[in-house]
């Protein structure tokens, strides 16, 4: 089944832990956690402390997405937080292996996040040790920017390499998701969905997150 992943980077920061638990009663499956450094994206979002209170708050498994360089640094941290995914950016670093490995080595799952303009093709030797490979829709830095729809190529050449060697990876997709793009991309083969603003601007949380799913 495919699950749904509130991106907390569109909530109420003011409120955190009423929109935590207003997500998980309407069904959210993960929350994914956008840490920045303001080098690597345009931006900074929140990091270490915050994350911490986002992990005393929610009750479901947690997604850190780190558009930092240097991700080796603080993956010992997020484990001892009990984070369960924690994906880095293969533009990011030049010793990707290492770091997948490091994260594992936490017993957390790895994943390896690719940029609009990063093509399949630079992680195929990963692919074999990956738990998961998160296709970016957008550029990353920002919420609610446009899907970048040429990205769906990636998605399906991801998953030709999947079924043809039998991986078992999951396909992660993020940036500019809504009801459509996400249909768009489950079609692809993706199958866990990052939602920022679109959920968080959605009335009927609950019916949004079904139809996510699809
Ligand atoms: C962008 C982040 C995304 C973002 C998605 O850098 O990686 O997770 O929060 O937000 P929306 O769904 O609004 O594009
Ligand atoms: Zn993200």
């Amino acid at each position: 089944m495919n699950k749904v992943l509130p991106s907390l980077l569109a909530s109420d920061f003011s409120k955190l832990g009423e929109e935590i638990k207003i997500m998980e009663e309407a069904g959210a499956d993960i929350f994914h956690l956008d840490i920045m450094d303001g080098q690597f994206v345009p931006n900074i979002s929140y990091g270490i402390p915050v994350t911490e209170a986002i992990s005393q708050a929610s009750t479901i498994p947690l997604d850190v997405h780190l558009m930092t360089y240097n991700p080796d640094q603080f993956i010992e941290t997020f484990s001892k937080m009990g984070v369960e995914m924690v994906s880095f950016h293969i533009e990011a670093t030049a010793h990707a292996h290492r770091t997948i490995q490091l994260i594992q080595s936490y017993g957390m799952k790895a994943g390896i996040a690719l940029n609009p303009q990063t093509p399949v093709e630079q992680v195929k030797h990963l692919l074999s040790s990956l738990d998961f490979v998160l296709i970016m829709t957008v550029n990353p830095g920002f919420g609610g920017q446009g899907f970048i729809n040429e990205c769906l190529d990636k998605i399906s050449d991801l998953k030709s390499l999947k079924d043809s060697k039998g991986y078992t990876f999951d396909i992660e997709v993020d940036g500019g998701i809504n009801d459509e793009t996400a249909a768009l991309c489950t079609a692809e083969g993706a199958n866990l969905l990052v939602s920022g603003s679109y959920l968080f601007k959605a009335d009927d949380k609950k019916g949004t997150i079904t139809k996510l799913r699809g």
